[in-house]
């Protein structure tokens, strides 16, 4: 068991916030690796030419150690949707094939496909998945000889429920199609074998599970698309830029590995170190160590829910830091309101609560929600 590290943020008593899906909140070290981020550049005259580079390839490793990846194989952007479509840029498609999505997909991992389909002749195939599954079934099922990438999250965003990732790369690589996922809701939440699941590409911004700042994420790059083309073209990315008296001696080789994809203005030593900093409070208690406390965690709540008589499926076919409570006779009138009253922070998506909790959250917390789905449902 995992003790609760609620001492680590500032988040009052009263406040019940299991919304970790939504945003996880900064712990006060975190704050504070970002103001002394901010602090550096109180005196830039002290910010040398190779900070520029240090403060990037300390969160690289970061976010590699966290992975389990090389940090050569690890970009540095700002957002799910840029890193989506440096992968759009990289992947094939050709008139007639198909780009394999999930219904009711995160817009960001949804909208860069569309294009790409649009411009290539091909189309978005977005599976439904039967009632009481796992995703995985559909998604396998939808992967054919004519797919060219498949472009799915570890669980969905608003359900929780799982795709078996190696499963599906397995598949996606039996008939030449890319993998490119978008980690967002799982990251830093649930392991992932990188080596087992091989995917092409993929995403996962730090605001969320990774307990971050906003504004900043990471990309794993296979080593395949080391010689890719970026979306942009800025000054740092290219060989030789660590020598600022030669910035003019344009050069058309890049820095190695995944540092080509890297996004302009990446030496932000707020974002890296506070983000840094929130990777380093997760692998304290290792990805593995963590996902299963969360997971007793949503499973007790789980239970005590089952008995008010609101629905979950089983740990396996969600992802164990995700659960989504339905009602099976509608929503509850007032429910939101009376949410709000007792300051219990959950997400409602269509007739269920999406509830997230994390290492902040007290068993006080589940208390009030279940006391407040009781007090409505009485
Ligand atoms: C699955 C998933 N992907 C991505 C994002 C954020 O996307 P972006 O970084 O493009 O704003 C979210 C935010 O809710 C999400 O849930």
């Amino acid at each position: 068991m995992i003790e609760d590290q609620r001492h680590r943020f500032s988040i009052p008593e009263d406040v019940h916030y299991l919304n970790c899906a939504y945003m996880g909140p900064l712990a006060q070290e975190v704050s504070a690796a970002m103001v002394e981020g901010a602090r550096l550049k109180e005196e830039p005259w002290n910010f040398r030419p190779t900070d520029f580079f240090s403060v990037v390839e300390t969160f690289r490793e970061r976010a590699g150690r966290l992975s389990g990846v090389s940090p050569d194989n690890v970009a540095v952007v700002p957002s799910v949707s840029y890193a989506l479509a440096v992968a759009a840029r990289n992947v094939q498609v050709s008139a007639g094939q198909t780009i394999v999505t999930l219904g009711d997909q995160f817009p960001s991992n949804v909208y860069i496909w569309q294009e790409k389909a649009r411009a290539s002749g091909g189309t978005v195939v977005s599976v439904e998945r039967p009632s009481q599954s796992c995703w995985s079934e559909a998604v396998l099922d939808a992967i054919g000889p004519d797919t060219a990438v498949v472009a799915v999250p570890h669980n969905h965003w608003a359900d929780g429920r799982m795709v078996d990732l190696v499963a599906v790369g397995e598949k996606a690589r039996s008939v030449g199609a890319a993998l490119v996922l978008d980690l967002t809701q799982s990251l830093g939440a649930m392991p992932l074998d990188f080596e087992a699941v091989k995917p092409d590409f993929a995403v996962a911004a730090c605001y969320k599970w990774l307990l971050g700042p906003y504004g900043i994420a990471m990309l794993y790059v296979d080593s395949k698309h080391h010689e890719g083309e970026p979306i942009e073209h800025n000054w740092i990315n290219r060989a030789g830029s660590e020598d600022f008296a030669r910035l003019v001696d344009y050069r058309s080789d890049f820095q190695p590995g995944a540092r080509r994809f890297d996004m302009g203005e990446k030496s932000n030593p707020p974002l890296l170190m506070g983000a840094g900093a929130a990777m380093e409070m997760l692998m304290e208690f290792g990805i593995a160590a963590l996902s299963e406390e969360l997971g007793r965690r949503t499973e007790a709540l789980a239970n005590e829910a089952q008995a008010l008589g609101l629905a979950s499926a089983p740990i396996g076919t969600r992802a164990p830091h995700f659960l989504s409570l339905a009602f099976p006779e509608g929503v509850p009138k007032g429910l939101t309101e009376r949410l709000a009253e007792k300051k219990v922070h959950v997400s409602l998506r269509g007739i269920s609560l999406r509830v997230t909790p994390h290492l902040y959250n007290t068993p006080a917390d589940s208390e009030a929600l279940l006391q407040t789905l009781a007090d409505c449902l009485a």
